[in-house]
């Protein structure tokens, strides 16, 4: 017999930047599922294997040290067939643009708090064992006189902890 109970999402949000993290504590009272705000890295989620239905990262992975421990780490805590949803900006498909990202990266990085403007994300993503399922490729500016850089935002499922 099938039950018809219903279980409630339990989110938990990793934020491990201090003010971001007090913006976090301020808004999670107000969401309508319980929120835990953990001051953990994604290198080191504090969740079982195979144990997680879902994880979304909303550009994060331009921002850590370690994009493929991070992406094994998803992966680890992720059940078989969760969920890797994603929002990030990535490296542009023009050649003569994604050079100006490399040499922009080394000082970008200082200013935005470790973001990495040239990370080919899709491609990490597939090599950590993801399978992508629908991904949008689009341009998208911050201001109408900042040239429009190139995102993606989709799915990906996990095969489970490797
Ligand atoms: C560009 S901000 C994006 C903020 C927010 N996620 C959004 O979508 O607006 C990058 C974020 O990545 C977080 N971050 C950097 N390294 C991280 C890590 N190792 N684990 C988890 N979050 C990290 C930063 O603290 C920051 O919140």
């Amino acid at each position: 017999m099938r039950s018809t109970r219903q279980l409630s999402p339990i989110v938990l949000a990793l934020e491990p930047d201090n003010y971001l993290r007090s913006r976090a504590l301020a808004q999670a009272p107000a969401a309508t599922v319980p929120v835990t705000v953990s001051p953990e890295a994604a290198e080191h989620i504090p969740a079982d294997n195979g144990s997680v239905d879902a994880v979304v990262a909303s550009l994060v992975l331009c921002s850590v040290v370690d994009q493929a421990a991070v992406l094994a780490e998803i992966r680890r805590v992720l059940r078989p067939g969760g969920t890797l949803a994603y929002y990030e900006h990535v490296r542009s498909e023009r050649r003569v643009l994604a050079m100006a990202e490399d040499l922009l990266t080394p000082a970008w990085q200082r200013v935005a708090g470790g973001c990495h403007p040239n990370r080919d994300m899709l491609s990490a993503i597939t090599a950590a064992g993801f399978t992508v399922g629908d991904n949008q490729r689009f341009g998208f500016a911050v201001h109408p006189l900042v040239p429009p850089v190139a995102h993606i935002l989709g799915r990906a499922t996990s095969p489970g902890p490797a």
